[in-house]
């Protein structure tokens, strides 16, 4: 049985787009006061894939959501929807998601989009999720897609040595047998909207040209507030996915954090009582894809060898809004 006590829904195949170039630490030093030694300390990212210029949310996502397909040996035409969550979309309108759905050939699914900051990718599940065991549709596409190279300062340090390039795609399917999505914790408090934003281009403060004088147009963040909240929201939503599905962190074969900071990720996991083992990480060479870092670590997980049926397996977003997402699933594709 499904989370809502429908039929139940599983991850039937993932696929990724990276792009090429690799930049690393020292690079960015090249241009902003920062160094390998603090953004490995601070964030434990060394490496990170930034897009080529014209090159797009979608770009990526388009190829991560075909290979998606391929995975679970399904038709584009059989998708019934596909939903892209982004912080670095297209375009305000149309959906980044129209195009990945036409490019792709899934002449059948509607298409939107899903703002959720970096929180995204796990919301988009939730909703998949219960599209699929609602009985409403049968197969849903995931994409979270980032080309947040696009919208950072590359004169703010604070901010521009954290983020990647990247996109991950997945299947939701109902489930056959071989595992099954139990649950979800989603919240929000809009409180700390300003902590983590991009400010201008939009209805509440339209481009002007005092907004681009302003550098409005990037994304901005109070990095301190953020880890704060982050640190304690994904400990509390954790233990209530748990608490919902009436499971207990022991079971857990693997974490997945969003990959924002490893020190995050490490004080989460210690209050948690989850050994490194069942940690999954992969910010040291990716960083913060928002996005696209779940799906990312999925992908790379299974790669790995480090996810096998019936895995217990927590999902856990957290960014912009703010907003944060659990998801408990035992782990099989079929
Ligand atoms: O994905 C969405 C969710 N995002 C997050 O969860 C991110 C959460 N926040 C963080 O991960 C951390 O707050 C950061 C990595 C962004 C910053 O780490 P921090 O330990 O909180 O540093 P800080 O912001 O308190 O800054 C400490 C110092 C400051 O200098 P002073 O004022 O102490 O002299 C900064 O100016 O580090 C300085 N600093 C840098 N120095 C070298 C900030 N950025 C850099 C940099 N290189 N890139």
């Amino acid at each position: 049985m499904g989370p809502s006590g429908g039929r139940a829904a599983t991850i039937t195949g993932l696929g990724i787009e990276l792009p090429d170039r690799v930049v690393s630490n020292d690079e960015l030093s090249k241009s902003l006061d920062t160094s390998d030694e603090w953004i490995g300390q601070r964030t434990g990212i060394r490496t990170r894939r930034i897009a080529d210029p014209g090159v797009c949310a979608s770009d990526l996502g388009i190829v991560a959501a075909r290979r998606a397909l391929e995975a679970a040996s399904l038709a584009p035409s059989s998708v019934d929807l596909l939903i892209t969550a982004s912080i670095s979309p297209d375009q305000i309108f149309p959906a980044t998601a129209s195009r990945v759905a036409y490019e792709i050939g899934a002449v059948n699914a509607g298409a939107c989009d899903l703002s959720a900051g970096c929180t995204g990718f796990v919301y988009a599940l939730a909703l998949a999720t219960g599209m699929v065991s609602s009985g409403i549709h049968q197969h849903v596409v995931v994409v979270g897609a980032e080309v947040i190279s696009s919208v950072l300062d590359w004169e703010d340090r604070s901010t521009a040595v954290l983020f990647g390039d990247g996109a991950g795609a997945a299947v939701v399917s109902p489930a056959n047998g071989g595992g099954r999505i139990l649950g979800f914790d989603l919240g929000n408090d809009g409180v700390g909207g300003d902590m983590l934003s991009l400010p201008a281009g939009g209805s509440r403060m339209p481009a002007s040209e005092e907004t681009l004088r302003a550098r409005a147009h990037y994304l901005k963040m109070s990095g301190s507030q953020v880890y704060r909240f982050a640190t304690r929201v994904v400990v509390d939503s954790a233990r209530r996915v748990l608490e919902k599905c009436g499971r207990n962190i022991d079971e857990v074969r693997l974490f997945v954090p969003h990959q924002a900071n490893l020190r995050i990720i490490d004080a989460a996991t210690r209050r948690l009582g989850i050994g490194d083992d069942r940690v999954y990480t992969n910010l040291q060479r990716y960083g913060n894809t928002s996005c696209a870092s779940i799906p990312l670590c999925l992908h790379d997980a299974k790669a790995e060898g480090r996810l096998q049926e019936g895995d217990l397996v927590l999902l856990m977003g957290f960014g912009a809004g703010l907003t944060w997402g659990a998801c408990l699933m035992e782990w099989g594709e079929a």
